[in-house]
């Protein structure tokens, strides 16, 4: 089957991944990155991925917001458009927090004074209102990635594809931060999570931060990545030890 990227009529899953490859380059070079992923989040899931570095997890997320494209099987979206929030918050220096909040909507082409009131809320649902005119190095790493998220949140929710279920991927995006904004942050997006209904696919190297986040934690095996084991861990918050010790599994067979 040819790499293809399907808009399929499917409200309960957002993306779903049939045995999805990736390869970079070709011949001795050749990386295989991802191999025979399956893969599905349903509307409204938070589902934490983790893996051993160079697993191949900013890999998935990659080709589910469309930055690149599978080489093997297939991905069958079904969302707004994904929006993606990364390690590093990535603003525009030149513009203001709100400014930076605004700019999804305003490529989406969202009326002036639409888009500001937009922006205001999302800043607010951040806790960040009243900073809305502020640069980003004004801001703290911290406030920063609030913005991201802001930001991220206005492109999921002003795509044009309203009535899909959004979708918001986030790769590592607290683990420049310090222990305690991170947990902060963590309880925060949980809050967001609740309140805005969206599904999250969350990459983290951090166990803790998985199963405190997910409802599902999902193990990538070392590279070639595939799904290689998943938790509920609604139903197993005590998940911790068990999933450590695969990690570590993992990550040994890797270096072996
Ligand atoms: N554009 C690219 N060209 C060639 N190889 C790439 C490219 N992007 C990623 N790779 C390779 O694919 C593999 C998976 O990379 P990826 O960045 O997805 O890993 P990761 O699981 O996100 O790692 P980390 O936890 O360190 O962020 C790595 O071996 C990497 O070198
Ligand atoms: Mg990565």
């Amino acid at each position: 089957m040819t790499a293809t990227i399907d808009a399929l009529p499917d409200l309960l899953s957002p993306v779903r991944f049939h045995q999805v490859g990736k390869t970079f380059g070709t011949g001795q070079k050749a990386v295989v990155a991802l191999d025979g992923v399956d893969l599905e989040v349903s509307a409204g899931e938070f589902v934490c991925l983790l893996g051993a570095s160079g697993c191949g997890k900013t890999t998935l997320l990659n080709l589910v917001a469309g930055l690149d494209r599978p080489t093997s099987g297939r991905i069958e979206l079904n969302s707004s458009r994904p929006a993606v929030v990364f390690q590093e918050p990535a603003l525009m220096p030149w513009l203001t927090a709100a400014g930076n909040v605004e700019l999804p909507l305003r490529m989406a082409g969202v009326p002036k004074a639409q888009r500001r009131a937009k922006a205001a809320e999302l800043l607010e649902l951040v806790r960040l209102a009243g900073l809305g005119d502020k640069r980003p190095h004004e801001l703290s790493g911290g406030m920063r990635q609030r913005v991201a998220l802001a930001r991220a949140l206005a492109s999921t929710t002003d795509s044009g594809d309203a009535g899909k279920p959004s979708l918001l991927l986030m790769d590592e995006p607290f683990s420049a931060l310090d222990a305690i904004t991170r947990d902060v942050l963590q309880g925060e997006l949980l809050r967001i999570w609740r309140a805005t209904g969206t599904a999250i696919l969350f990459v983290t190297h951090d166990v803790r931060e998985a199963v405190r986040l997910g409802q599902r934690v999902v193990l990538l095996s070392s590279r070639p990545g595939r799904v290689v084991r998943q938790w509920d861990v609604n139903d197993a918050p005590d998940a911790v030890d068990e999933i450590n010790t695969a990690l570590r599994k993992v990550i040994s067979s890797h270096a072996a």
